[in-house]
């Protein structure tokens, strides 16, 4: 039995939730095994409900009663959480940073696959150009807010945002970069690591140095590269077909992602992981709450889709569990099998509303 943590958010985070709890609910008859969930409040509307200052967090976005009980679950299955009229940063490091965190989710996956009859703005690039993944470091680097300000307010205001990196921290997400090449078992069999060594040379010798040793001692089978981080952006506008899996530290890998998910077909489609392979993982589409869209069966629910195949496989793989890893293959064929019949992956583009959408993979699958 899969046990679900859902936690559907604000906007039109329900909407597409629904659609990929139906995909779900499909393949589970198809392949064989059951699964329950479970729905979480938790979001901007709940916090404003509560009293909630839309300026600053004065009360808990997420409480200690729901975090252990969501270590309970095999896995959650996240919306969005986001609303207009909170300020920046509660109920991001109030849900999304504070869950990665206590529940250690150290790897944010993010597959960057065009789907077929999916649009690119990349002039000239098919399906099979653009098909590798990144793993970002998800606890450490420049998130943990480690750091401070002095003399605020004052002209010689001064602040720091610290980089935390460790050893050990780089170690597991090299690991599990490595561990995942060989299981996507691509023809170019290759890790590059994305930094920025020639300028933040203490924290990008740590990378550099844990990349080399594991991959000398560990994964001689696979390639080894290294790209600057700016770089990296050129190539993947230019050059995507050359990167199989790519692994980069917290920051780097928020801002390449999302030049990723760009080129993939945009926030429609782009689906992410917060990945502890032996606790809880997150899985939830890439875009956001989108209020405006909210109730009017317009947006699009298949990254949400994407998010439970990944949920599927990723699940399945770290439990052993053969049927989930194949539900989660059966997903993405569905997916792969409907894009093409769709006239746009952008909201209300797609000539077809979020649950006609849902329903299409349904058929697919
Ligand atoms: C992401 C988001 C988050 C991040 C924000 C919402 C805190 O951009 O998941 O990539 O920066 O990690
Ligand atoms: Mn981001």
């Amino acid at each position: 039995m899969l046990r679900l943590a859902v936690i559907g958010g604000d906007g039109t985070g329900p909407e597409v939730v629904a659609e990929g709890l139906k995909v779900l609910s499909a393949v589970s008859k198809k392949v064989g095994f059951e699964f329950s969930t479970k729905d979480f409040n938790i979001s901007g509307d709940r916090y404003l409900a509560a009293g909630g200052d839309p300026n600053k967090q004065t009360i808990p976005v997420i409480h200690e009663e729901e975090i252990a009980q969501l270590r309970t679950y095999d896995a959650i299955y996240l919306g969005a959480v986001g609303h207009p009229k909170i300020a920046p940063g509660i109920l991001e490091k109030g849900v999304l940073l504070r869950l990665r965190f206590e529940l250690d989710q150290y790897i944010n996956l993010r597959p960057v696959k065009l789907y077929p009859g999916v649009e690119t703005p990349l002039a000239g690039k098919k399906p099979e150009d653009i098909d590798f993944i990144v793993v970002r470091e998800n606890t450490e680097g420049i998130y943990t807010g480690m750091g401070g300000v002095q003399y605020k307010g004052m002209p010689s205001e001064v602040s720091t945002q610290i980089n935390c990196t460790t050893r050990f921290g780089a170690e597991r997400a090299i690991r599990f970069a490595f561990d995942l090449c060989r299981r996507r078992n691509s023809k170019k069999k290759m890790v590059t690591l994305v930094h920025k060594t020639n300028v933040l040379t203490f924290a990008g010798s740590t990378w550099f140095n844990a990349f080399n040793e594991i991959g000398d001692k560990e994964y001689k089978d696979i390639k080894r590269d290294y790209n600057h981080v700016d770089a990296c952006c050129m190539w993947f506008v230019k050059n995507p077909e050359f990167y199989d899996v790519v692994v980069t530290d917290n920051l780097f890998g928020d801002i390449i992602t999302d030049l990723a998910a760009v080129i993939q077909g945009g926030l429609g489609v782009a689906a992410g992981g917060n990945i502890n392979p032996k606790g809880v993982s997150m899985y939830e589409p890439m875009g956001g709450s989108a209020p405006k869209y909210t109730g009017l069966n317009v947006i699009n629910p298949m990254a949400a889709i994407g998010a439970v195949a990944m949920l599927l496989s990723e699940t399945g793989n770290n439990k052993g569990d053969k049927k989930l890893a194949q539900a989660g293959d059966m997903v993405m064929k569905a997916i792969l099998a409907t894009t093409p019949k769709m006239k746009s992956q952008a909201a209300g583009k797609m000539g077809c509303g979020t649950k006609e959408t849902g329903d299409l993979v349904v058929s697919a699958l």
